[in-house]
This record gives structure tokens, C-alpha cells and sequence, in this order.
């Protein structure tokens, strides 16, 4: 049995990975730890910690004793390490959390693996966002210089370099991936296609950036799941690799828009043009060549197919969404696991 270790578990992507791995991964323990922030939601993870299927521990990422005790009693085979704050907007409005949680935390990750266990491998879960913004052509490659953008890129790129010195210094066996936009179930309505999803169900309006016309390479949580358990298995330390959509899903965001009020049935009329992000990335493409030749991993879910699913997904889960949007959801914990 090994035990696997998840930060950000109860976020978007570490609960659907968790998820994955638990399906793919028969001799795993999984030991999800997270702060449950604004954006981490254990309801995400309840009927597996209510089936004894994996361990919540509530712990802060940026807390070096906290931290260096959890590693001291128990002793992690495996990390993926998602815990962040990832909201690009949020990080306009202020960037210090993004400094605390992203690079500090990670920091403090890397001190308790290298007193702890620093043969283990870690991954790293990072954006592609650190390239910062394409023109209307190429594609970012690992070799591509970092050049961010935003607060939370700048926070994520200054991570990266975190790890990847890390490995160079002391000898740790990290791995950092780089991946493009992700959607899926349990995303948290603040990013773009749950908002807009969940606001047409509403009947409210979709807040659609600027002309509409920056694009995003959008990938299904699934595969990003599966390209981190194979860097996890394969992947070599000191590495970057890069995840990402296929060439049809790298869509302007009007269009995604559009797609999303027809599948609902809603009139075009809901789209509302605001103003634009300040320093808004125009486009990210990625070429994932390498992670495709040395691990075999390809994005499997065609964009069409999985915002269908997706939107399938906020349909039959209304209950999940609505008591995000009315704050419910920051009392589940309290009411059902603190004093555990
Ligand atoms: P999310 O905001 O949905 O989840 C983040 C999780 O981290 C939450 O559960 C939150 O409670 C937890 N967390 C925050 N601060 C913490 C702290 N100090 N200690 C412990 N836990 C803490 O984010 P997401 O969209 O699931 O992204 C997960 C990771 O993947 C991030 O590192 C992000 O940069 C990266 N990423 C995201 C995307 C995307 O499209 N969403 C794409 C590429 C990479
Ligand atoms: O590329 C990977 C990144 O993708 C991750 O690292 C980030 O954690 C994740 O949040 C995401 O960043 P983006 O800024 O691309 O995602 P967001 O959902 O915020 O926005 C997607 C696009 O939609 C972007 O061009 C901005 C636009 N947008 C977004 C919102 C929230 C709108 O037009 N209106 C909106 O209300």
C-alpha cells in the first residue's frame, strides 16, 4: 500500500484526481490535505470520507510546524501537490495570499520533504499561465521563458522555480507540470465556464471579458488527472511537463459562450460585455510533445463531449452550485466533521 499524499484535495482538480486515482490506482492510500479556503469544499470529497475510502486532514500549507508535524507521524511514498490560490481575479484585488499560499507554501512543502522523506517523489501542479500571453500563433514548450502576467501566474512561476531549484540543490525528486485551462465537474462557479453555465441556468447575466476573443486551450479534468499519474509514475525528476488541450478545443471565449447558452437553450441576449481583465492573456496554446513521447499521455475527451458532460454535470447537481453561490457551503465542515 503506498501512501499518497494530496494538497488542495478538496479544491476542483485535487478532488477530481483523487477521484481518478482512486479508480486507477488500487494500492494507493490517499491522504488529502487542505485548508478549506473559500475555494475548497469538503463536499466534494464526502461520500469517500464518509466511506472510509481516503483521509481529510484540515491543515494550512504555509504553516511549517503544522506541516512538519503531519510529515513526522506519517510517512508520504507519493505528493501531488495542487493546494494554491488560483483565481487569476482574485489575485488582481490582492496578491499577498497568492504569495503566502503559492510560494511560501510550496516552500514549506519542500523544507518538510527534504527533512522528512526526500527520496519521494513530488509533483507539482502548476499553469501554464507562467509563459504568459501568445499572439495569434506557436505554441508555449517547456523551453519557453517565463514571462507572467498576472499576480497568480507571477506567484505559480516563482513556485516552479522553488521546485525545480530544489531539485538542483538538494537532491529532491520533483516534477513540475504545466497545464492549460481545466473544466469538469466540481469547479468552483467563479471560473469562467461553471459561471456561465451556472448564471444561464439562472438567468443571469454572463459577464463575457473584453471582445471576447482571447482563447484558452481547454482541457478535461479527467486528462489532466491521467497525465498526473503518469508523471507521477515516469516522470523524470528536475523536469517540466507540459499538459494541454488538443488543437480543437483552443476556442475564444465568446464561442465557449455561445456553446454553452445553446446547450441550455438560452438566448444569446444573456451575454453582457464588461470591462476587460487588466494585463488579459490573449491566448495560451500548448505543445505537449514531450510528456506525449516519454509518457505516452494524449488529452482524451474531446471538448465537445466533455462540456456536454459538464454541463450534464451542474444540471443534475444543482444543490452542489446553489449553496456555493449562497455561501452554505463555508458551514459543511463545521457541521459535519470539525470535532472529528
Ligand atoms: P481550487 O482553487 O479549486 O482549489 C485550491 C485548493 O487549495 C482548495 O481546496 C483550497 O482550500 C486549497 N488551499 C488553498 N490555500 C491552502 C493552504 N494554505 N493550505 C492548504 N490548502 C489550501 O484550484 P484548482 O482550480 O483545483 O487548481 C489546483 C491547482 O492546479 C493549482 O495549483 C492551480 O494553480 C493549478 N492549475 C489549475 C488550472 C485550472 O484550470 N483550474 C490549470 C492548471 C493548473
Ligand atoms: O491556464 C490555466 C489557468 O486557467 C489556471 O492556472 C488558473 O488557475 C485558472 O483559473 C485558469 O485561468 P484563466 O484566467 O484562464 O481562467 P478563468 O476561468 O478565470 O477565465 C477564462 C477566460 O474567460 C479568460 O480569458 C477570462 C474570461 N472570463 C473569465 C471570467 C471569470 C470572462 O470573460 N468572464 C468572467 O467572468
Amino acid at each position: 500500500m503506498k501512501n499518497v499524499l494530496v494538497t488542495g484535495g478538496a479544491g476542483f482538480i485535487g478532488s477530481n484526481f483523487v477521484r481518478y486515482a482512486l479508480k486507477h490506482r488500487a494500492d494507493w492510500k490517499l491522504h488529502v490535505l487542505d485548508l478549506l479556503t473559500y475555494a475548497g469544499n469538503l463536499e466534494n470529497l464526502a461520500d469517500l470520507i464518509q466511506a472510509g475510502q481516503i483521509q481529510f486532514i484540515k491543515a494550512d500549507i504555509a504553516d511549517q510546524p503544522q506541516i512538519d508535524a503531519i510529515f513526522a507521524q506519517q510517512r508520504f511514498d507519493l505528493t501531488f501537490h495542487f493546494a494554491a490560490e488560483s483565481h487569476v481575479d482574485r489575485s488582481i484585488l490582492s496578491a499577498t495570499e497568492f504569495v503566502r499560499t503559492n510560494v511560501l507554501g510550496t516552500q514549506v512543502l519542500l523544507n518538510a520533504l527534504q527533512a522528512h522523506t526526500p527520496k519521494q517523489r513530488f509533483v507539482h501542479v502548476s499553469t501554464d499561465e507562467v509563459y504568459g500571453s501568445l499572439g495569434p500563433t506557436g505554441r508555449f514548450l517547456e523551453t519557453t521563458p517565463l514571462d507572467p502576467t498576472s499576480p497568480y501566474s507571477a506567484s505559480k512561476a516563482a513556485s516552479d522555480l522553488m521546485v525545480l531549484a530544489a531539485v538542483k540543490t538538494h537532491g529532491l525528486n520533483a516534477v513540475v507540470t504545466r497545464c492549460t485551462n481545466n473544466y469538469g465537474p466540481y469547479q468552483f462557479p467563479e471560473k469562467f465556464i461553471p459561471l456561465f453555465i451556472t448564471n444561464a441556468l439562472e438567468d443571469l447575466a454572463l459577464p463575457l471579458y473584453g471582445d471576447g476573443m482571447n482563447v484558452r486551450s481547454w482541457l478535461h479534468v479527467d486528462d489532466h488527472a491521467a497525465a498526473l499519474l503518469a508523471v507521477g509514475d515516469r516522470g523524470r525528476a528536475g523536469e517540466v511537463y507540459n499538459i494541454g488541450g488538443a488543437e480543437e478545443s483552443e476556442i475564444p471565449n465568446l464561442i465557449v459562450a455561445q456553446q454553452i447558452l445553446k446547450a441550455l437553450k438560452k438566448p444569446e441576449s444573456l451575454i453582457k460585455r464588461v470591462a476587460d481583465r487588466p494585463a488579459h492573456d490573449r491566448r495560451y496554446a500548448i505543445d505537449y510533445t514531450k510528456i506525449n513521447q516519454e509518457l505516452g499521455w494524449s488529452p482524451r475527451i474531446a471538448f465537445a463531449q466533455g462540456l456536454e458532460s459538464t454541463i450534464r454535470w451542474f444540471l443534475d447537481n444543482k444543490g452542489w452550485w446553489r449553496n456555493i453561490k449562497t455561501g452554505e457551503y463555508l458551514k459543511y465542515y463545521e457541521r459535519n466533521y470539525q470535532g472529528r
